[in-house]
């Protein structure tokens, strides 16, 4: 069964077409970080004016690419949620817009899941599994119980990890998106330099605003010169250390020995080493996205879309926040 998988939540226009939810024969994505720079956040409506641009050109570049014609696309799957609203309806009206040209099924995803499916793409994967999802919308721990049924364990009181990224490499002079500047910058640092708070909340949550509201502080006291490489180190060092802590307590509570990891975070490098040396103490396997499936595609969209076939769509209730079974807050990203 192959899947055209659309996606357009925020600021990567992406289109895909996948193999029975696995195999990747196509995976397109444009990003507009380039354009977003200079507001050091992401301006919704230059993100729908951008996706716009490139959405028509994308499809038919991902579907001649694919070398399978369009007769041979079983079904249309779009991010229907959570999101910018403004930039979803984009990718939502094309998709819905070729489905009826077409006469395709239209499956409605939900952005959170594609992440956790980006573990399905090219692997083996299968559940029950506990995924760690970090990406720069949400923070959350998730029971994965199978391919439809999943259930939240913990999510974020405040700030989502990577939006902690974000921040943080703006107080650090550096461009947005903050999450893999820093990680460069912190290369050339001594995590222990500083001691920064860990989020003390419930067993499965996460609070991120402190530590970063501590890394404002302490820069208002260091001198002008101070060394921005350890800083950037200490701070990766305390909020790699709160995520790793967290999974690692959900799938000894679980009794789970497969452990997964998904969403624009999972691409750091001191995260994955951090959870590859606990999972292995753990004698748990650990699945993480091919990195280039760990930030904003369409691939682990049309994978969703695969294997939420069958359950109902949550497309004729399109109500991409209240609706929204794995988000408990709205999708904003402060700029
Ligand atoms: O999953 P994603 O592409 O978009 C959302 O659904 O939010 O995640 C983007 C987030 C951004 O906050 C970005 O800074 C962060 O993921 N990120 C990273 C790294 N690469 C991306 N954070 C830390 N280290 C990285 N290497
Ligand atoms: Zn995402």
């Amino acid at each position: 069964m192959n899947i055209l998988g659309i996606e357009t939540s925020c600021d990567e226009t992406s289109v895909a077409i996948v193999q029975n939810g696995r195999h990747v024969l196509v995976n397109n994505t444009i990003s507009q970080i380039e354009l977003h720079k200079e507001f050091g956040g992401i301006k919704p409506s230059v993100a729908k004016f951008a996706h716009e641009e490139v959405i028509d050109s994308l499809i038919d570049k991902t579907i001649n690419e694919s070398k399978i014609n369009i007769k041979s696309i079983d079904s249309i799957a779009v991010t229907i949620g959570p999101g910018l609203v403004i930039a979803l309806l984009v990718g939502f009206k094309k998709a819905k817009e070729l489905a009826k040209l077409w006469n395709k099924k239209l499956i409605g995803v939900n952005h959170l899941y594609g992440h956790i499916c980006s573990n399905y793409l090219e692997s083996d994967l299968e559940p029950p599994f506990v995924c760690l999802l970090a990406s720069g919308g949400h923070t959350q721990i998730i029971d994965v119980k199978s391919f439809t049924d999943y259930e939240i364990m913990g999510s974020t009181l405040d700030d989502a990890c990577g939006e902690a990224f974000d921040k943080v490499g703006r107080l650090l002079g550096l461009p947005y998106p903050g999450g893999p500047h820093l990680e460069q910058l912190a290369k050339n640092g001594n995590p222990n330099v500083y001691k920064l708070p860990e989020g003390k909340v419930g067993d499965y949550d996460f609070s991120f605003s402190g530590l970063k509201t501590a890394v404002l502080y302490l820069i208002r006291k260091l001198p002008e010169d101070f060394n921005k490489a350890d800083l950037a180190a200490s701070f990766q060092e305390c909020a790699t250390n709160t995520l790793v802590k967290k999974i690692i307590k959900a799938a000894k509570d679980k009794n789970l020995n497969k452990i997964v990891m998904a969403g624009g975070v999972s691409a750091n490098q001191t995260l994955r080493k951090k959870l590859k040396t606990q999972s292995s103490k753990l004698k748990a396997s650990l699945y993480m996205p091919n990195l280039k499936y760990c930030t904003d595609n369409a691939a682990m969209i049309a994978s969703a879309g695969y294997f939420m076939k069958d359950v109902e769509s949550a497309i004729d209730k399109l109500d991409v926040f209240a609706k929204d079974p794995l988000s408990r807050r709205s999708y904003v990203r402060s700029s």
